[in-house]
């Protein structure tokens, strides 16, 4: 059997990479609620998986579940979940959306993921992805854009400007959060710049779906 590690390492463009190691969603999730791959197993309420459009045009991976995440078993249903879907709404982004994040349980005092829950995790987040095969993917804050794509740069000088992952066009956007606490509107505020991604995001996903 191929190890697992040995698949979701994959770096090079080929067939190899879309290869997944649970054959369906339902399969993958099932693994994930009995997951003890890393310490954050012993301190959560539930497991976090993802939710949403199973064939999505847009895939949101966020950070780590919060305290409401936490508590429901669902991604971004706390404050700044509901402010990232009025966003999304505004933009008219929000009728074919899938949420996730970078890792699925809680870490304590909504740390930051370190690097070995971020590596446990891992290969959950790339199988969904492939499962469900978004159009575009949307990352929200730093540490979501260096856990997916293995870009570690400040989110400011990521935000805008496209990745790519096995083919599938990335935006690294502020997270939500950041931007409840940054409230300004003023022009090249971040909150006006997400804006201009999130307008990208559209105009991409628009040209995609027309071919
Ligand atoms: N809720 C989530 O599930 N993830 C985030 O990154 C933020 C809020």
């Amino acid at each position: 059997m191929i190890e697992q590690t040995q698949l979701f390492d994959c770096q090079s463009k080929n067939l190899t990479q879309k290869l997944t190691f649970y054959s369906s969603l339902e399969k993958l999730n099932r693994a994930c609620s009995n997951c003890d791959r890393c310490s954050l197993s012993q301190k959560r309420q539930q497991v976090v998986i993802g939710r949403g459009d199973l064939q999505p045009d847009i895939a949101i991976v966020g950070e780590s579940p919060g305290k409401q995440e936490d508590k429901t078993g669902q991604p971004f249903v706390g404050e700044s979940g509901m402010f990232l879907l009025k966003m999304l709404k505004a933009v008219q982004l929000d009728s074919s959306v899938y949420f996730t994040n970078i890792i699925r349980c809680r870490p304590p005092d909504n740390r930051k993921p370190s690097a070995e829950e971020i590596k446990a995790c891992k290969p959950y987040l790339i199988d969904e992805l492939r499962l469900i095969e978004p159009k575009i993917i949307i990352c929200a804050g730093a540490t979501a854009v260096a856990g997916l794509t293995g870009k570690r740069e400040s989110i400011t000088s990521l935000r805008g400007k496209w990745l790519d992952l096995e083919g599938t066009a990335v935006m690294p956007i502020f997270h939500p959060a950041y931007l409840l606490r940054n409230p300004s509107l003023e022009k090249d505020s971040p909150k006006w710049q997400t804006w201009q991604d999130l307008i990208a995001v559209k105009l991409r996903l628009e040209q995609t779906l027309k071919f």
